[in-house]
């Protein structure tokens, strides 16, 4: 498999607002590729891969922790903030990763995980051994596990109480994850400057900016939910203020599970700006819903709601990530429907949601699957794809908690699909050998065989997307139509938010959840013009709108991205 002749490394280009236009892609460095054959993926093992990615069309990677970590919950368990852990390399490897992404203009984002430690830290190693020596102040102590009750749970699943107690130092801490995590005391100005220093280290290497790890939850109060309290949003301003200070053109990504309103905070102001980017957690679970229910009200209703968003911020978008499926953010009601979808057997459950990989949940169906990227692909924001869902890999339910779906790369049909030279009994996870998504079947090597595989699907509608800026920058419509089944807006650009040489566009996006062909008709918004209808994927031309309207026949599943003018 060889992707790099035809790429002349281009090098990084300039472009402040880059995390608009780039399609990320979230690899596991564990899980990517093993250079060493230890059974354990590693850095150079993904620096091998970069020219596949920069054939797939991917911009910008987001790596989670590398870092030296007992590795009890996927590396967020972090011991050292500025070590590799061993089996993944060194940090020259990690230098090395970030010049050779960069020479293919490619973009590195890491996770910064500010909330919370190891205990195996050594700052929580003394802080427990010595109350008042340096380190005393730097986690959440008390006397009593009876205070901050209203605060929620998150791993439901593992954590009856947010307080564990810690016996050499005969207090409780807080934790607001597993209790191996104990938070940081956000209230101590010296952890502020450790984590300043922390970020300005990754920055130093070259990084393009931090996904903001469990973002709300720096600061707890008595009284509040621990969610959002307003220190939180001063600290996310002050290290905004330092990078665009220190460190100009570098991004933060807001990791935050809530409402749109509540997660639009994390952009800031105009004057007291805080993230470049935040996830879209509402937007996701919806899209599963309109899928099975052949409804899509409650989608098109939470995309009406979050088109307003600071100039120069985006949404980050995704279908599937290293997580569970969250159903934090939808009703009582849609979350029933989609446990009795998509988590038929309990074992696919999890926390608040379901530990199943995109391809298993569709069922692999291909119509579903090709579906989703071209809703993904032209919402507004920046699409993230997950490592291995290109190739529609499946999950491995019999591992424990998140595992299921952090499973090898498959590469190729051969010993452990390629991933590693090892013992398969060595792997860090067995590969998925499933009656369905076994790797003899499914991996990149096979499907780049096939010219109408889904890695060359999702490949040819990346650079669709990306050779029409209108889908990275554009606004974005929902438009009315007669058939509750169908989705449609329209992404438009106007000169303003078009860089020199692009030309302003309209582009009409309609998505059928159907389960059998149907019709619908459009209503374009007022100031829409569509005199010409073409099809961006082969160049049909299509009837024109009538009246503000166009009618639509649609496939099973099917959908459209037309170009109007
Ligand atoms: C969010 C991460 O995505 C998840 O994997 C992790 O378990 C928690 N934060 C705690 O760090």
């Amino acid at each position: 498999m060889s992707f790099s002749a035809p790429f002349a490394h281009p090098g990084l280009h300039h472009d402040p607002q880059w995390y608009r236009r780039a399609v990320f892609y979230e690899v596991m460095v564990r899980g990517f590729a093993d250079s060493d054959g230890d059974g354990v993926g590693d850095l150079p093992g993904l620096i091998a891969k970069l020219d596949y990615l920069e054939w797939l069309g991917v911009d910008a990677l987001w790596l989670p922790p590398f870092y030296s970590s007992p590795l009890l919950d996927g590396g967020y368990d972090v011991a050292d903030y500025r070590s590799v852990l061993p089996d993944f390399g060194t940090l020259d490897d990690f230098q090395e990763l970030v010049t050779q992404a960069h020479q293919r203009n490619m973009r590195v984002v890491i996770d910064l995980v500010l909330n919370h430690t190891s205990s195996e830290h050594e700052w929580f190693q003394m802080s427990r051994s010595d109350p008042n020596g340096p380190y005393g102040d730097y986690y959440v102590w008390s006397d009593t596990d009876e205070i901050r009750q209203n605060i929620r749970i998150i791993f439901t699943d593992t954590e009856q109480s947010n307080w564990a107690f810690d016996a050499e130092r005969r207090q409780f801490y807080f934790h607001r994850f597993f209790s191996h995590q104990p938070d940081l005391n956000y209230g101590n100005p010296a952890v502020h400057q450790e984590m300043f220093d922390v970020a300005r280290y990754w920055l130093d290497m070259g990084v393009d900016g931090f996904r903001l790890d469990a973002v709300p939850y720096l600061y707890e109060s008595d009284e509040g939910t621990g969610e959002s309290e307003p220190e939180t949003h001063d600290f996310i301003r002050a290290m905004r203020a330092m990078m665009d200070k220190e460190y100009p053109g570098r991004a933060l990504i807001a990791e935050a599970n809530q409402w749109p309103r509540e997660v639009a905070a994390y952009f800031g102001t105009e004057d007291d700006p805080e993230c470049h980017m935040a996830f879209d957690f509402p937007v996701m679970p919806r899209i599963f819903y309109a899928l099975r229910s052949q409804d899509t009200s409650s989608l098109k209703e939470v995309l009406s709601e979050q088109t307003e968003i600071l100039p120069g911020t985006s949404w980050a978008v995704f279908l599937r990530n290293h997580d569970e499926l969250t159903l934090e953010m939808v009703t009582d009601e849609e979350r029933q429907a989609l446990y009795g979808w998509y988590a038929y057997d309990p074992r696919m459950r999890v926390n608040v949601g379901i530990r199943r990989r995109l391809a298993p949940l569709l069922d692999n169906s291909r119509h579903e699957l090709e579906l989703v990227h071209a809703i993904l692909l032209s919402l507004a924001g920046s699409p993230f794809l997950y490592y291995g869902d290109e190739i529609g890999m499946g999950d491995n339910i019999w591992l424990n908690d998140r595992d299921s779906s952090r499973t090898p790369m498959q590469w190729t049909p051969d010993r452990n699909a390629g991933f590693s030279a090892s013992d398969p009994g060595k792997l860090f996870l067995p590969v998925v050998q499933s009656l369905v998504y076994h790797y003899s079947a499914v991996n990149v090597e096979t499907e780049l065989a096939q010219p109408r595989s889904l890695l060359h699907f999702v490949r040819k509608i990346v650079h669709l997307r990306k050779a029409h800026p209108v889908f990275a920058v554009g606004d974005l419509m929902v438009c009315p139509t007669d058939n509750g089944s169908v989705l449609a807006y329209v992404r438009q650009t106007t000169q303003e938010n078009c860089q020199p040489g692009e030309r302003p566009e309209t582009i009409l996006c309609v998505f059928s959840f159907a389960h059998y062909p149907t019709t619908a008709n459009v209503t374009l918004p007022d100031q829409v013009v569509a005199d010409r209808v073409t099809d961006l994927f082969g160049g049909a031309t299509f009837p024109s709108a009538v009246d503000g309207k166009i009618t639509l026949t649609l496939g099973t599943q099917g959908f459209y991205w037309l170009s109007l003018s």
